[in-house]
């Protein structure tokens, strides 16, 4: 049964964004986020430690600001949705620790949801201009943590059909930004510094493994081992738009050879995006040339909800809601919570 008028409170603390939203039905009301890359950005990485201390100290206010902006109050709310899994352990607890008091607090259904399947429940978003995705399609997730390939034969329904064997493409986009002197994160800055490069300038390895899997870690080894190698200390700063738009060139090839692949093999002609890499411009350029060739439909998400967000998060628990999947207050959060 539809229920349009269900409003759930979303919260997402996987990694280092604390975010709420607030959803009636599919429809956004708010979408509020917290991120940390202040606090992380001198240590070129995460700070696990540190992320879980920070959603601490975040999650009461970003909540706040997600009912406020939302113009609800807490007692109008339907259910409470909030990521379980994958993530940072610590990080997850802060979230689902929170999620679950106010659920008791109100008596109101938990909702759990599986973060890489909220990646690509986002197309679901309720928006006049978009038609959302058909099932079955391929879904492709790219983010800092992940690279997956996923048959989606219907809502909660995924299979893993491929994924990274090592690195993931938003990590190799930030290790190998590191490696220039570039701040964490830095895929959007190696997207912009692309921009004036010249992506033929330097080559390297695009990997191929057999079937659907992919691995970053050698593209990576080969770019350090190639900026080690460089006589002139100032080899990095000359050539910072020319390595930026050969390395993007090459991360995204790759994962770019196994979609089509798998299209192919699979006989799907829907592509459906999700992750923080989705917001680079080349990979979207790409992906849009392909589709014009392939007679291909492939969806991109808006920017604001490439990069974790609980609005994600919101309708896939719409969705657990309408099919009664609601999850209890023993449901404990997993830090390898599997598609
Ligand atoms: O999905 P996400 O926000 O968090 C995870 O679940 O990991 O993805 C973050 C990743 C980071 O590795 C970041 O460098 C990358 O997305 N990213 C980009 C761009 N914007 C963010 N990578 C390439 N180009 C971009 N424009
Ligand atoms: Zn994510």
């Amino acid at each position: 049964m539809l229920r349009e008028t269900d409003i759930i409170l979303a919260i997402e603390s996987s990694c280092d964004d604390t975010a709420a939203a607030v959803l009636k039905g599919r429809k956004v009301l708010s979408n509020c986020i917290a991120n940390q890359n202040l606090i992380h950005k001198a240590y070129g990485g995460i700070v696990p430690e540190l992320a879980s201390r920070a959603h601490q100290s975040k999650i009461i206010p970003v909540v706040s600001q997600a009912l406020t902006e939302a113009n609800i109050d807490k007692k109008e709310l339907t259910a409470i949705a909030y990521t379980q899994g994958p993530g940072l352990l610590g990080s997850l607890l802060v979230g689902s620790s929170f999620g679950k008091s106010m659920a008791i607090a109100l008596n109101l259904p938990l909702l759990p949801i599986n973060h890489m399947q909220g990646h690509l429940l986002a197309h679901y978003i309720e928006n006049e201009n978009i038609t959302p995705p058909v099932f079955p399609f391929l879904g492709v997730t790219l983010s800092g943590g992940h690279t997956q390939l996923i048959l989606v034969k219907e809502y909660f329904e995924m299979e893993l059909i491929g994924t990274t064997l090592d690195d993931a493409i938003g990590e190799a986009f930030d290790k190998c930004g590191k490696r220039m002197g570039l701040n964490y994160p830095a895929g959007h800055q190696i997207d912009k510094l692309a921009q004036d490069g010249d992506h033929l300038r330097f080559t390297f390895p695009i990997t191929n493994l057999k079937k659907y899997d992919v691995s970053y870690s050698g593209v990576k080894t080969a770019f350090t081992n190639f900026i080690q190698k460089q006589k002139d200390p100032d080899f990095v700063t000359k050539h910072l738009n020319d390595l930026c738009a050969s390395l993007q060139y090459t991360l995204i090839q790759i994962i770019l050879n196994k979609i089509e692949k798998a299209a192919q093999d699979y006989g799907i002609n829907q592509i459906v995006i999700g992750g923080g890499v989705a917001a680079n411009s080349e990979i979207r350029k790409q992906l849009k040339n392909i589709s014009k060739s392939k007679d291909w439909e492939v969806f991109l998400p808006s920017l604001s909800l490439t990069t974790d967000n609980a609005a994600m998060i919101g309708v896939a628990g719409y969705y657990k809601l309408q099919q009664n999947k609601y999850g209890s207050i023993s449901d404990s959060a997993q830090a390898r919570l599997k598609i």
